[in-house]
């Protein structure tokens, strides 16, 4: 199981002090072996938090790229090369709060592909807005999301899907169980082979509901992930 901590816009060094809590819990649990926990942290934090995780199994990602794995002048941005340079293993592509920000599927494939180059796995975000739920468009999004973001890319082995509906992101709400199993379902039946996560409001509560959902290969998890104590709850109680 995949358990990524999307820390957002949120951190500075004094964040990775309650990091060692989760390395402790990491060495002393027993099913560590089927564990897989992914920190995406601000940029700023990469270096420091990858020194800081060294030796602990634990993996450092990233929360974007610039579509180009060559520098350039470019202001402001960073590159695929660059993150990997400073010790991230993982990018997180395509999250919806960069979509909305204009980022289209069309620049989401140019990112993972120049992610893939640069020998990064990558995390591709898709989920339908509330509207388009409302619409009962739902699969066509995701499906419209997948197809074009992973244009010509065979690579499969480093990508993980997220399925992460737009309007529970941040927001406490989840999906109705059965709907969450039968999306997940429809994702692999039609992406075969792909790992697929469920993101959106995981909490250490409704973390108990989600674990049933036996066709998930994890959690992207962003709030929560920002407090060691909850991160680690919801490990624990997903293998419970
Ligand atoms: P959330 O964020 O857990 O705070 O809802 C998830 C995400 O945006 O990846």
């Amino acid at each position: 199981m995949y358990f990524i901590a999307n820390w957002k816009m949120f951190g500075t060094l004094n964040s990775l002090n309650s990091l060692h809590k989760v390395v402790k819990f990491f060495k002393t649990f027993k099913k560590n072996k089927a564990l897989k926990i992914i920190y995406c942290p601000p940029n700023t934090l990469i270096r420091p938090m990858s020194k800081k995780l060294k030796n602990s199994h634990l993996i450092v990602g990233a929360q974007n790229c610039h579509q180009n794995e060559t520098f350039g002048a470019l202001t402001g941005y960073v590159n695929s090369y660059m993150l990997k340079n400073v010790g991230a293993k993982y990018v997180i592509i395509g999250h919806s709060e960069n979509r909305r920000a204009g980022e289209t599927n069309k620049l989401i494939n140019l990112k993972i592909k120049s992610a893939l180059k640069s020998r990064l796995k990558v995390i591709l975000c898709i989920g339908e807005t509330l509207q388009e739920k409302r619409k009962k468009v739902t699969k066509q999004i995701l499906k419209k999301q997948i197809r074009l973001g992973l244009n010509k890319i065979k690579n499969r082995s480093d990508i993980l899907i997220a399925y992460e509906p737009v309007w529970s992101i941040g927001t406490g709400l989840i999906p109705k169980s059965n709907e969450l199993y039968e999306t997940i379902n429809f994702i692999k039946k039609n992406y075969k082979k792909y790992k697929v996560l469920y993101g959106g409001s995981v909490n250490p509560k409704n973390i108990n509901q989600l674990k049933l959902i036996n066709n998930l290969d994890g959690y992207l998890i962003g709030g929560a992930s920002q407090n060691s104590n909850k991160f680690i709850d919801i490990i624990k109680k997903s293998y419970n």
